[in-house]
């Protein structure tokens, strides 16, 4: 007789610092469900075996980080439509028959975050998104599904940000440029998508783009301040918010779709603030 408690992975590389099995962990309990979550090191040119080998041994799903969520989206075989819209996914879900369908919830993950946890409206607001890679192309559809008066995209590489609004030109009202394209306008909100913050590199961005009420966001968490943050909090941001909610959001999604049961976010930030 067999009774296998379910098993899901978050899968990356490298994998060493993630939160994820933590998360798992406190949602798991919260809801009284019965699981395993580990963090799977896949070698860089070995990702779709790592993934067939976890679903062979039994794994229900996984959660993709860096660099692999476009692989992932390509290796599925079924897409819902957030995945579908960004060409990458966060969140794969394994069929009892062995299909593959590829989830993306960090779009959603971004979304709640901001105005679930931190009351923050996109709606009427000037956004700038910076970054043209997977993190900022996944919130790109569900912050123009919001209605912000503008989103404008910045990237280091400009041709990158300018195929990209064109790519969501049809969803909402959507520009983008090189730094030095700025031509200083301002802005209400600056959600920094690139993945500088990663390496403790600051983008080359003029402080003159804070207005007098700007809030900044790093979809980037680390124990300590992103070099972005620093960055808004020296320049007068009046809010700065790290990526850990956002984190936490994306997880709590992922976890629905793959159990059923949305656990509750806040006493698991808080959890793990502390
Ligand atoms: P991710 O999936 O995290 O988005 P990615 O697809 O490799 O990773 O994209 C990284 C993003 O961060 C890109 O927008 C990159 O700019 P380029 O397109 O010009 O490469 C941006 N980025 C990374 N390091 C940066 C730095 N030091 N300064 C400015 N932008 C940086």
């Amino acid at each position: 007789m067999t009774n296998m408690t379910d098993s899901y992975a978050v899968i990356g590389n490298p994998i060493k610092h993630s939160l994820s099995p933590e998360i798992f962990k406190i949602f798991a309990q919260q809801t009284g469900q019965s699981l395993v979550y580990q963090k799977l090191l896949a070698p860089f040119d070995l990702f779709n075996e790592t993934v067939k080998d976890f679903q062979d041994k039994g794994g229900k799903g996984l959660n993709v980080t860096l660099p692999f969520k476009g692989q992932a989206f390509r290796l599925a075989t079924q897409h819902n439509d957030a995945a579908r819209l960004a060409q990458s996914a966060n969140t794969l879900i394994f069929s009892p028959q062995g299909e593959i369908t590829a989830a993306n919830t960090d779009g959603v993950g971004l979304i709640h975050d901001i105005e679930n946890n931190h009351l923050v409206k996109i709606k009427d607001q000037r956004i700038l998104l910076i970054g043209a890679g997977g993190a900022a192309t996944g919130v790109i559809a569900p912050l123009l599904s919001k209605t912000p008066k503008n989103l404008h995209i910045v990237n280091r590489t400009a041709e990158k940000a300018l195929a990209l609004a064109q790519r969501f030109g049809q969803l909402g009202e959507i520009s983008a440029s090189g730094f030095d394209g700025l031509n200083g306008e301002t802005f209400d909100l600056i959600i920094n998508a690139s993945s500088a913050s990663l390496y403790g590199e600051m983008v080359p961005l003029s402080p003159s783009v804070i207005s007098a009420h700007c809030i900044c966001y790093d979809m980037v968490y680390l124990p300590e301040a992103t070099v972005f943050l620093q960055w808004a909090q020296k320049n007068g941001a009046i809010q700065c918010i790290d990526g850990l909610g956002m984190l936490v959001e994306q997880a709590a999604e992922s976890f629905y779709l793959w159990r059923g049961i949305r656990p509750e976010t806040q006493p698991v930030i808080q959890q793990l603030r502390k």
